[in-house]
């Protein structure tokens, strides 16, 4: 299911993010802020468990999280989005994919993948903070799946709709979360209007 975060803030900060002129730290930062308000919202339907806790005052039944949240960013832009993700979950794990699109291709490959044991029962987040023809996600799931994770989270600051109906089709099973849903794919697979270079511009290569 496709959830796309509509927020006054959120849009403010993507705003922005996608005009030329804002530079590597500002782009940074909007998009560390954007990471903690979309956690904020996905995080609305983790599972809780009862627990019974004593106050200062008096013994209480209460509810804490009930499943450990693995953070999968795919390599490199993904990682923008894992340090305001974790401030709000200091408790998450950390894995990570390693992926790079074929300039011509559009096709990803794979170079790194390395995560944590519990994946298997854990709810787990892919991170990228742009879903274009989908292709990453999509061979992102597919490589979390093969090692057991089963209930999974994407979450992407812009999405292209060609994307969407990638992981939708692949991944029907995969929440899909956007700050924005862009209008479309131009010839050399960048997202409209979208922001650039996700990459470049937040380690300020190019
Ligand atoms: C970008 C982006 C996604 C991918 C999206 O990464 O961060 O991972 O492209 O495109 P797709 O939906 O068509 O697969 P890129 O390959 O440029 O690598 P980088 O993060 O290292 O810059
Ligand atoms: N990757 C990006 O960084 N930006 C796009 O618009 C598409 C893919």
């Amino acid at each position: 299911m496709l959830h796309v975060l509509n927020h006054p803030l959120i849009t403010h900060k993507l705003t922005q993010m996608r005009k030329t002129e804002t530079k590597t730290k500002d782009f940074r930062q909007n998009l560390d802020e954007i990471a903690g308000l979309m956690a904020y919202e996905i995080c609305r339907d983790l599972p809780v468990r009862k627990v019974t806790i004593q106050t200062p005052i008096c013994e209480c039944v209460t509810e804490e999280l009930s499943r450990e949240i693995v953070l999968i960013p795919i390599l490199r832009a993904g990682l923008g989005l894992v340090n305001g993700i974790a401030d709000l979950i200091p408790t998450a794990k950390v894995g990570f994919i390693g992926l790079y699109r074929d300039e011509q291709t559009l096709q990803p490959h794979e170079y790194f993948a390395k995560f944590p044991s519990t994946m298997p029962q854990a709810v787990n987040m892919v991170l990228d903070p742009m879903l274009a023809t989908g292709g990453s996600a999509v061979a992102a799931i597919d490589m979390i799946k093969k090692r057991g994770a089963k209930t999974i989270k994407l979450v992407c600051l812009v999405g292209a709709p060609e994307g969407v109906s990638a992981v939708e089709a692949a991944h029907p099973d995969v929440d899909i979360y956007l700050a924005a849903l862009d209008d479309h794919l131009n010839e050399q697979g960048y997202i409209v209007p979208g922001l650039g270079d996700a990459g470049d511009r937040i380690f300020g290569t190019r």
